[in-house]
């Protein structure tokens, strides 16, 4: 898979069967390339905008070197819901023709638990850096959005992250200092301290990386926004000042040596 090439893109042909823990209905799905797709649909909840975080974040993620089952664009015709019986599940696929968000379906993979097995100091510390710095306040002991399948640790989830573009503001973007609250995260109690990591990945993701990973983000989902004529832009500016100004470095380290 070539980054410059974008996401592949796919096309439905099967809904399989929802995924009963998740919060936003995403089901199992067959495409027409024989895959199985988790599918995060366009018309949930939370809209595109949670589509659009976890293609940033999870790209972002894939290419500091975290796992992250391959993204992929996948078209869907509302017309599958004719065959779907579910009356939630038929609301859902006909509110989402178009293009929507397939992740590759780790079979036989389960929820992560750091207690059942260690995670490295260098895994935990990283996965904290980067959740703090994309905002992913959705990776808890109670919900992981991790997996563990053949014995590595895979990312899932990141349509909570970059939580500031529901509501955001021209007049306060991106000067605001989000605020990122570590106590729940999953990898706090494992993590060491953030000054080697913190300045060996602030150095990778630089404004060509960020660049890339928005360059893979469906024009289509961006244009609606309704803050931002230019969203591209505003995602670059948080990026740049959230890295410029890491006060959010120092707390993140003041929680870890707090719960230590
Ligand atoms: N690529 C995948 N392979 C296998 N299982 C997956 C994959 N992606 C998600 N799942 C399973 O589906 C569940 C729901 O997925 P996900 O967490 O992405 O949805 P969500 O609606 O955003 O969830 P929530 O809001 O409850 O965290 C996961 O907890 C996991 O068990
Ligand atoms: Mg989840």
């Amino acid at each position: 898979m070539n980054s410059t090439n974008g996401l592949r893109r796919v096309a439905a042909t099967r809904y399989v069967t929802p995924f009963r823990e998740g919060g936003s209905l995403p089901g199992l799905v067959e495409a027409d390339d024989l895959g199985m797709y988790v599918l995060k649909f366009r018309g949930a909840g939370q809209g595109v905008k949670a589509l659009i975080a976890e293609i940033v974040v999870g790209e972002l993620a894939r290419r500091l070197d975290f796992r992250v089952p391959e993204i992929v664009l996948v078209d869907l015709d509302p017309e599958l819901a004719r065959a779907e019986p579910d009356q939630e599940v038929q609301e859902l696929l006909r509110a989402s023709g178009g293009v929507n968000l397939g992740l590759d379906y780790l079979p036989g993979s389960f929820d992560y638990n750091p207690v059942v097995r260690d995670p490295s100091v260098e895994d935990a510390t990283r996965l904290l850096w980067l959740d703090a710095l994309t905002l992913n306040v959705d990776r808890s002991w109670r919900n992981p959005n991790t997996l563990l399948w053949h014995r590595d640790l895979w990312l899932i989830d990141h349509g909570a992250s970059l939580y500031f573009h529901h509501s955001w503001n021209p007049e306060r973007f991106p000067a605001a200092k989000y605020r990122f609250d570590a106590a729940d995260h999953l990898m706090l109690p494992f993590a060491g301290p953030l000054a080697g990591v913190d300045a060996e990945l602030a150095a990778r993701v630089t404004p060509e990386l960020v660049r890339e990973v928005l360059a893979l983000v469906p024009d289509e989902w961006l244009a609606q926004d309704e803050v931002f004529a230019e969203p591209r832009a505003a995602y670059e500016r948080f990026f740049a000042a959230r890295l410029a100004d890491r006060t959010w470095v120092d707390e993140l380290e003041a929680a870890r040596v707090a719960r230590v």
